[in-house]
């Protein structure tokens, strides 16, 4: 036994035995403390080794949407694991694959018709990257082979999506110089600043592929939200270039920021879409990139060359494909949107009295996010520690406390980790 991430507790001996093998993401391994063991879930919270239950404020990531173990995805899950647990995509189709093509088609806003499945967000972030670049290569348009991303933008840890991030806020400093080059524009935040936009869409025409953004809000280079208006205003001009817009709502997907998908709020359509994570209601790996009617058309030839040249070797797995219908049952059969509102109305009231502490530079929601921002972070593994000894599993990062609570909370789950977002910033600005 040696001691866990939280002193005075002890890891079991599965833990302990497996710890030097196990490599753990964004973690200098040679300082870390060792993570808590998790040993069950339940509702929206997970349980430890030693008993102890944290209430879920981050959702696994952002998936957990109806939170843990929901009976019916469990039921179907173990339905088509005896039925048939994964055959290849290729040239074989099954029926939670066929099926959940069609219900994102239908589910999806316009004519975002056409369905790509691959086994993770930046995997379908770089099939969105490539379908745009062959979707000019296939009419005759080597040129177009750059990205306009946003600053703060993230979109994946793969070669390619690193390339579309934030190079400087991001995790992805370090690699610069081997990444291809993008272009890096910020967010316009006013008329002066979407014109200036227009005269670099109109600048660069020829050399980009697509504008890539994540809509209203970008996640993890520090839940900064932008209004519909500038997502609408950023669309409006790839129209009037002639532009490819991708919609990354890996994050803002399945209600997160009040509607089934954030272009909603500004009535827009893109022309390729990637989901993932809340998917599969966050219990499998699974994401899809979703072209229109004009995109999936231009790949269609009597040329083989012209198609697609992509395949995971797991996509479309039918396990993560029948978990990912039996999430959109519970879309429909049960108020989740409604739920983000409550969740909304909680977060804007319960987090409010922050914006007086001292260090304190912006508190601010949207459907279920609710962030306080620092003027700087400091003393990070001090803030995590205070809210597992409060019984709550929230994740600090950047300058930002943040809570993506599952859509299932309860208020006085939802009260438990507003209290201790509260309660510690507290703390936290009189250390
Ligand atoms: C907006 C966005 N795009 C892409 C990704 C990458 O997804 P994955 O971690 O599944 O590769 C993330 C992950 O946080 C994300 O938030």
């Amino acid at each position: 036994m040696t001691i866990s991430e939280d002193s005075g507790n002890t890891a079991p001996d599965w833990l302990t035995a497996a710890q030097k093998h196990l490599w753990l993401p964004y973690t200098q391994m040679k300082t870390v403390a060792p993570p808590l063991p998790a040993a069950a879930t339940e509702g929206v919270r997970i349980i430890l080794s030693d008993g102890r239950e944290l209430v879920d404020g981050i959702a696994s990531w952002w998936t957990a949407c109806h939170g843990y173990n929901h009976p019916h995805i469990r039921t179907e899950v173990e339905a088509q694991l005896e039925r048939l647990p994964h055959v290849m995509l290729g040239g074989l189709v099954t029926e939670p694959a066929a099926r959940l093509a069609q219900r994102l088609a239908a589910l999806t806003p316009g004519d975002l018709d056409h369905v790509f499945f691959s086994e993770s967000g930046s995997v379908s972030v770089e099939i969105g990257m490539k379908m745009a670049i062959q979707y000019w290569i296939n009419q005759g348009k080597r040129g177009r082979r750059k990205f306009v991303c946003f600053r703060y933008g993230y979109h994946g840890d793969t070669l390619g999506t690193m390339s579309v991030c934030d190079p400087d806020e991001g995790m992805h400093t370090l690699f610069r110089g081997a990444l291809l080059e993008q272009f890096l524009v910020d967010v316009p935040r006013s008329g002066d600043d979407l014109h200036t936009l227009d005269a670099f869409l109109r600048t660069h025409r020829d050399e980009i592929a697509a504008v890539m953004i994540e809509p209203l809000v970008q996640g993890a280079g520090g839940m900064k939200f932008h209004p519909p208006e500038v997502l609408a205003g950023i669309a409006a001009l790839c129209d009037k270039h002639g532009h490819l817009l991708i919609l990354d709502e890996i994050f803002t997907g399945f209600g997160r920021t009040g509607t089934m998908f954030a272009c909603q709020q500004a009535g827009i359509v893109p022309d390729i879409m990637t989901l993932s994570k809340a998917l599969t209601g966050g219990t499998m790996a699974l994401a899809a990139t979703i072209a229109r009617a004009h995109i999936y058309d231009a790949f269609l030839s009597e040329d083989e060359g012209a198609a697609l040249m992509h395949g995971p070797t797991f996509m479309g797995n039918p396990l993560a494909c029948a978990a990912a219908n039996a999430s959109l049952d519970l879309f429909a059969r049960e108020p989740r949107l409604q739920a983000v509102e409550r969740i909304e109305g909680h977060l804007r009231t319960a987090l409010a009295p922050c914006r007086e502490i001292e260090g304190v530079v912006d508190v601010r929601t949207l459907g279920a996010i609710g962030v306080i921002e620092l003027a700087a972070m400091r003393d990070i593994a001090w803030l995590k520690q205070r809210f597992i000894e409060q019984g709550v599993w929230l994740r600090p990062f950047g300058d930002i406390i943040y809570t993506t609570p599952p859509l299932t909370i309860t208020e006085a789950e939802l009260t438990r980790i507003t209290d201790a977002m509260v309660a510690t910033t507290r703390e936290w600005a009189a250390r």
